[in-house]
C-alpha cells in the first residue's frame, strides 16, 4: 500500500477511535444531564404553580377549587398528603394512581418512580408549608426524556460523520504534503540511476526529507564527478597507450615490408624497444594507481625512522644526478619519525625527486623538518618550475607538461600522501623552480 494512503489510514482510524469514545462518553452522561434537568424544570413548573395557587385562592384551601384549577393544566401530577399518607387527588386516571401507588413508596425519597415498564422522573413540592403536609408531585415520563436523548445522539452523530469527513480531508491533505516531496524525490533519484545528472532538480521540503534531499543532491554531484573523472582517465589512458601501440606499428610492419635501410632498421627496432619500455612503465603505473585507489589493504602502517628513509631516496637518485652532473643536498632533522607504509612513501618520494633532477639546471634540495607537530618535506630545484595555471591539474592522471612521460608520477605519490593522511602541494622555490611540499599532522 501507498505511504500516502496509510498515513491517511492510520490517522482516520486514530481520530476515529477518539470520536468513538468521546461519544460514548457524551452518551453516558448525557442521561443524567438530562434527567437532572427535567427535575429542576418540573421544580420550577410546580413553584409558579404554587404561588398561583396561593394568590388565586389565598389562604382559602378549598381542595375542590384547586383540583379544578390543577384539571385545567397539562401536567401529571399528585397531591399527596404526608400526615395521611394517603394521594387527594391526580391528574391521571385512579388506575394509573393505584398501579403508581402500588409499585413506589411515597413517603421515601426516591426521584425515579417505576409505573408498569415505565419510569417517571419525579419533583416534589410542599403546598402551604406552614399550614398543611400536602404535597405536589409532578412527573415527566423517562420516555419523552429519552426521546431528547436520541435526537442528541443523533445531531452527535451527524457532526461525527462531518467531522470524520473532514479528518479524512485534512489527513489526506496533510500526509500529502508528506508524501509528495518523497515521490519527487524518487523521481530525482531515477534520474541520478538513469545519469541524467544536469535533469536533476532540488525539491522544497522541511525537515529530515530536506535534510535527505540534500545529501542525494550532494551524491549526485559526487557521483558525476566521479564519473567525469573516469571518463577522463580511460579517455586519456587509452590516447597514452596508443601513441607507443602505433609506433611500434608502423616500425614493426615497415621492416617485415623490408622498406627501411639496415641502419633505419637498426634505428627502428630500439624505438620499438623504447616504445615498448615506455607502454610497460605506463600499464605498470596504471595498475599500482588502481590497486592504491581500490585496495586499503595494500597499505601497511609502520614507524618509519624518516632520517634512513631519505638516505634511501638518495641512494636510488644518485646515479642519475651524477649523470646529468648537478648536486643533489638532504638536509633532515634528527629523530623524525612517522608512521607510514615505507616502501609506497618511498616511491612517492623518489617519483617526486626524479621529477626534480629532470628538470633542475644545477641544483636539487631535499628538506626534512618539524614545526609545530607537523613534519614537513620539500623537494625543489632550480628548473622552470610548474606553471601557475597547470597547478590545480597537475596531481591529476595523466596531465604532464611539454616535457612530461607519463604524467602518472605525482598522481601516485599524491594518492600514496593522501593514505597516509598529509597533503601534498606545488609552489615556487628559492631556487628559482619548482617546490614540493608534503605535509604530515602528527
Ligand atoms: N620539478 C618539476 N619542475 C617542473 N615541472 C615539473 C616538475 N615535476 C613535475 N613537473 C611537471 O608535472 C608534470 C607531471 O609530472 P608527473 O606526474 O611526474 O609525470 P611525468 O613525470 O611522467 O611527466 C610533468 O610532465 C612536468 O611538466
Ligand atoms: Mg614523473
Amino acid at each position: 500500500m501507498k505511504l500516502r494512503y496509510q498515513l491517511t489510514a492510520a490517522f482516520t482510524a486514530l481520530l476515529l477511535v477518539i470520536m468513538a469514545v468521546t461519544g460514548y462518553v457524551i452518551y453516558s452522561l448525557i442521561l443524567n444531564l438530562l434527567v437532572q434537568d427535567e427535575q429542576r424544570q418540573l421544580e420550577q413548573k410546580g413553584e409558579i404553580l404554587v404561588s398561583v395557587l396561593n394568590t388565586q385562592y389565598g389562604s382559602n384551601q378549598d381542595i375542590q377549587q384547586i383540583n379544578g384549577f390543577l384539571q385545567d393544566q397539562d401536567i401529571q401530577l399528585f397531591m399527596y398528603d404526608r400526615r395521611q399518607d394517603s394521594v387527594l387527588y391526580s391528574t391521571m386516571s385512579n388506575k394509573v394512581v393505584k398501579g403508581f401507588v402500588k409499585s413506589n413508596d411515597f413517603s421515601g425519597n426516591d426521584q425515579l418512580w417505576e409505573y408498569g415498564k415505565d419510569k417517571f422522573v419525579t419533583s416534589r413540592i410542599l403546598l402551604y408549608p406552614e399550614t398543611t403536609s400536602l404535597e405536589l408531585i409532578l412527573l415527566t415520563p423517562m420516555k419523552d426524556i429519552q426521546v431528547i436523548q436520541q435526537n442528541f445522539f443523533f445531531r452527535l452523530f451527524i457532526v461525527f460523520l462531518i467531522g470524520a469527513g473532514v479528518a479524512v480531508l485534512l489527513s489526506y491533505l496533510l500526509t500529502s504534503r508528506l508524501v509528495t516531496p518523497l515521490s519527487l524525490l524518487k523521481r530525482q533519484l531515477k534520474k541520478i540511476e538513469k545519469r541524467q545528472f544536469d535533469d536533476i532538480e532540488r525539491i522544497k521540503a522541511s525537515g529530515e526529507i530536506k535534510e535527505v534531499e540534500q545529501s542525494v543532491f550532494e551524491m549526485a554531484g559526487e557521483l558525476q564527478r566521479y564519473m567525469n573523472s573516469q571518463q577522463t582517465f580511460f579517455q586519456n589512458a587509452s590516447h597514452e597507450l596508443k601513441t607507443p601501440l602505433m609506433t611500434i606499428q608502423g616500425y614493426a610492419e615497415g621492416i617485415r615490408d623490408h622498406v627501411f635501410e639496415a641502419e633505419e632498421e637498426e634505428k627502428g627496432l630500439e624505438v620499438m624497444v623504447s616504445e615498448v619500455k615506455r607502454l610497460k612503465t605506463i600499464i605498470n603505473e596504471m595498475i599500482l594507481l588502481a590497486k592504491l585507489d581500490s585496495e586499503p589493504t595494500v597499505y601497511q602502517s609502520e614507524k618509519v625512522n624518516v632520517r634512513e628513509l631519505i638516505d634511501h631516496v638518495v641512494e636510488r637518485v644518485l646515479p642519475l644526478v651524477n649523470e646529468k652532473g648537478i648536486t643533489l643536498e638532504h638536509d633532515v632533522a634528527d629523530n623524525l619519525t612517522l608512521l607510514a607504509d615505507e616502501e609506497k612513501l618511498l616511491r612517492a618520494l623518489l617519483n617526486l625527486v626524479f621529477n626534480g633532477v629532470r628538470h633542475a639546471k644545477t641544483q636539487v634540495r631535499i628538506s626534512v623538518y618539524k614545526q609545530q607537530r607537523i613534519l614537513t618535506i620539500e623537494i625543489e630545484d632550480d628548473g622552470k618550475g610548474v606553471a601557475k595555471d597547470l597547478r590545480p591539474h597537475i596531481f591529476h592522471r595523466f596531465v604532464k607538461g611539454k616535457d612530461g612521460e607519463t604524467g602518472l608520477g605525482l598522481a601516485i605519490a599524491r594518492a600514496i600522501v593522501q593514505q597516509t593522511d598529509g597533503k601534498i602541494s606545488v609552489d615556487d622555490s628559492e631556487l628559482g623552480g619548482a617546490r614540493f611540499k608534503i605535509t604530515f599532522p602528527n
